[in-house]
């Protein structure tokens, strides 16, 4: 089999169902975001505000690449991964793109009260959510290999649905 990578917006559920998804066919999980904090120390939000997104997203390129030279594992991928040119390529040489789908009001659920993402502090996150939303959507549609919608689902449910498509 080979690696797993999920992708999509922010609050969806990566990190849970990846986790998840490890468990069940002992694979190893591991999170950009997670890496890059460690590597530099630093929480996302503090780099973001002291050395800049641009720089940020130079980092997700170079975890990625460190990450896809291992095998079986799984990879939660942070929400704006897929949008930088040099990731697509990346993706598009992986059979196991998952993209999970979430509506905003599922995204908005999941993110509320939460302080580590900076792009969602601003005033009118629901707002934000959606546009962002509306940029993301056809990039990731376009960078994976499998589209899974995670509306009212359980962990349990998304994980057993994933296995039937693992290549
Ligand atoms: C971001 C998503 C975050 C994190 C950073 C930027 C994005 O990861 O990488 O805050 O641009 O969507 P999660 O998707 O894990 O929240």
């Amino acid at each position: 089999m080979d690696n797993i990578i999920l992708i999509g917006f922010m609050g969806c559920g990566k990190s849970t169902i990846g986790k998840a998804l490890a468990k069940k066919i002992n694979y190893t999980f591991v999170d950009t975001d997670l890496y890059i904090e460690e590597k530099e120390q630093m929480k996302i939000s503090d780099i973001f505000a002291q050395k800049g997104e641009e720089y940020f997203r130079k980092l997700e390129t170079e975890v990625l690449e460190h990450f896809l030279e291992q095998k079986n594992i799984i990879i939660a991928t942070g929400g704006g991964l897929p949008l930088a040119i040099e990731n697509q390529d990346i993706l598009k040489k992986q059979s196991n793109v998952f993209y999970l789908k979430a509506s905003p009001e599922t995204i908005f659920l999941h993110v509320a009260g939460d302080n580590t993402r900076p792009l969602l502090q601003v005033s009118n996150p629901k707002k934000k959510i959606i546009e962002l939303l509306q940029f993301r959507t056809p990039i990731y549609e376009k960078e994976a290999n499998y589209i899974l919608s995670v509306d009212h689902k359980k962990v349990k449910e998304i994980v057993a649905e994933m296995l039937v498509y693992i290549s």
